[in-house]
């Protein structure tokens, strides 16, 4: 695997390089991550990863400075997966000056995810953004578990018209149904052990819907108070349009999905389950 932080030597690396399939990922990579890169290579002859921690997309709160950095063991990782060439710009690199000009999404950005964490969609719509100019791949993948992330990229390459297809890859989760996620690391034993009742409460509201439940107010609430009663603090639990995440109204709704963020400890876990059959289209 190639190893690039200069603009312009990936520039030069891809060059011939037939149809060109990225993977951007901020590192400390895991199985979710992996079976992205293994996704990229049905899509393109070449399968481009990206390390970069984007400060731009990190309140002054977030974990910035302790996020898990591992960038020796992503390249074996990496490696052993066949990805083709890696690009790993340090700061002065992607930000050789302050970003001035910025991607600002719609409304959305203030919703969920983005009430909690402010600036959080525009920091990431804007790398994102400044990754597909320098790689100029045709095809993109991002994980589920990052919903919202998804459509807020997919929205932003479709009005931008950029010549990209957005792939989005299932969420991978371990045994007991946790959601893989870099963040993880960040949880006792014991939070650990607890961890797994988001993604049981998530699969809970989705067969509640699907089984013809509307009162999604109710559902919503009767699992904030299970989670808080169990030692987390909620930011919210919420059933959403899956095309643009915002409330279903009765009679149109499409389908659904539905999505929660919440803290256990020092990690803030964020997890969704799409809603299938009767009551969830
Ligand atoms: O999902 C992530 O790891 C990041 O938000 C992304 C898409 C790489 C942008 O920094």
């Amino acid at each position: 695997m190639q190893i690039h932080s200069s603009i312009a030597e990936l520039r030069a690396a891809l060059k011939h390089r037939g149809r060109v399939a990225v993977v951007p990922t901020m590192g400390n990579l895991h199985a979710g991550h992996i079976a992205l890169m293994t996704d990229a290579r049905t899509h393109g002859d070449t399968v481009v990863a990206t390390i970069f921690v984007n400060r731009l997309q990190f309140g002054p709160n977030d974990d910035f400075d302790r996020y898990p950095r591992t960038f020796v063991a992503d390249c074996d990782k990496l490696t052993a997966a066949g990805v083709d060439l890696l690009f790993a710009p340090a700061e002065t690199d992607l930000y050789p000056e302050p970003q001035q000009y910025h991607v600002d999404p719609p409304e959305i950005q203030n919703q969920l995810d983005g009430e909690f964490r402010p600036g959080h969609f525009r920091g990431v719509a804007t790398v994102v953004l400044k990754l597909f100019n320098i790689v100029q791949p045709q095809v993109a993948l991002f994980g589920k578990k990052d919903y919202q992330q998804l459509m807020v990229l997919r929205n932003m390459t479709r009005q931008l018209a950029l010549p990209i297809d957005i792939v989005g890859g299932e969420t991978v989760r371990a045994d007991d149904g946790l959601a893989l996620s870099s963040r993880n690391v960040y949880l006792s034993a014991a939070e650990r052990a607890e961890a797994p009742r988001l993604y049981r409460l998530l699969g809970r509201i989705s067969e509640a819907v699907r089984y013809g439940e509307r009162d999604f107010l109710r559902l919503e609430r009767d699992a904030t108070a299970e989670l808080d009663r169990n030692g987390w603090k909620t930011d919210y639990v919420a059933v959403r349009r899956q095309s643009d995440l915002q409330c279903p109204q009765h009679g149109e709704d499409g389908p659904l999905v539905v999505l929660a963020a919440s803290r256990l400890g020092a990690a803030r876990l964020i997890d969704n389950v799409e809603i299938a059959g009767p009551g969830g289209r």
